[in-house]
């Protein structure tokens, strides 16, 4: 076989995943968003976790900002299906639209640049995202600017220093390696049916650099990092996920890991790749699940 088959390469299928779901459900209740009016969702993915917000805050609208506009196109769906009326922005604009309950905004934009007036919002939130931004101090300041005295800075990220525990190394490890002995395999079929091998092109990749490049904050650092731009911390939780085959294999083939975890390869090589190989990984180690910790931090922007 030289084809290989088509595979999803957005975050939409690891978003549907059931311990996903569970953990981003179990985060969002730990949340006193019933008052909230005006939610931003920085990096918003498909808005999994943002729906989950507007669900716990009747009142609020929100306005969602991804990198990505595959992620935002998705989201628009996602939103329209779920009966909520949506506006798609040509990039983040100082002007909010109106707002009111079951109204989404989104637009194709970074979370580090933030255009809006001081104290525009009284939620922000960024979703297992924070740890692709390099400066984290510049995007808490950010945002606290953003946000009115006493709004909510509220965020989740599955990598920070103590996500791994030590046991779990073990089925990484075998997961790039029988990742990329599959990639091996599928090379060695695609030149025996006279087609170009598979090759791996170092450096190419650019988010490889990002989600692994940057330094991951032990939960005191966060405490300290977000009292020194102007927030409390309410609350920090760290939570045990445990991610079965199904859960590795979506997160596998989502591109954003893919090309961190075998950076250089065709992404949609390197997404099958990993879908394909995680329940070996767990085989190999011997195991069924692997324990995954969450950060969850919700903190309040102080009156200045
Ligand atoms: C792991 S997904 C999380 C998506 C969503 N928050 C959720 O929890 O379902 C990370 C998202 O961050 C986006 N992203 C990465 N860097 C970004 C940045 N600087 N600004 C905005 N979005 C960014 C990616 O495009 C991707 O959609």
């Amino acid at each position: 076989m030289s084809d290989l088959a088509a595979v999803d390469t957005t975050y939409d299928r690891f978003a549907h995943d059931p311990a996903y779901v569970a953990a981003n459900r179990a985060f969002v209740e730990r949340l006193p968003l019933a008052s909230v009016k005006r939610i931003l969702d920085l990096a918003c993915g498909t808005g999994a976790v943002g729906q989950l917000m507007l669900a716990a805050a009747p009142e609020a609208g929100l306005y969602g900002i991804d990198l990505d506009p595959v992620q935002i196109g998705l989201a628009a769906d996602n939103y329209t299906r779920l009966g909520y009326a949506v506006g798609r922005i040509d990039g983040p604009s100082g002007t909010l639209p109106a707002q009111r309950g079951r109204r989404v905004d989104l637009a194709v934009g970074s979370a580090t640049d933030l255009p809006f007036a001081a104290g525009s919002f009284d939620c922000a939130m960024i979703a297992n995202a924070i740890h692709l931004i390099d400066d984290k101090a510049a995007l808490a300041a950010s945002i606290s600017r953003v946000l009115e005295p006493g709004g909510l800075f509220a965020f989740s990220s599955g990598f920070y220093a103590g996500c791994w525990p030590p046991v779990t190394q073990q089925v990484y490890y075998e997961w790039l390696k029988e990742a990329t002995a599959w990639i091996a395999r599928h090379s060695a079929e695609r030149v025996a049916a006279g087609e170009a091998p598979i090759r791996r092109v170092r450096g190419k990749s650019q988010l490889s650099p990002v989600a692994y490049g940057n330094r991951w904050l032990t939960p005191d650092e966060w405490r300290q990092l977000l009292s020194e731009q102007g927030f409390d911390v309410i609350d920090l939780n760290e939570r045990a996920v445990m991610f079965n085959h199904h859960s590795l294999a979506s997160v596998g083939a989502y591109s954003g890991l893919a090309e961190a975890q075998l950076s250089g390869y065709p992404v949609e090589v390197a997404s099958q790749a990993l879908a394909e190989t995680a329940v070996l990984a767990l085989d190999s180690a011997g195991v069924t699940e692997v324990q995954h910790n969450w950060i969850e931090i919700c903190a309040r922007r102080r009156a200045m």
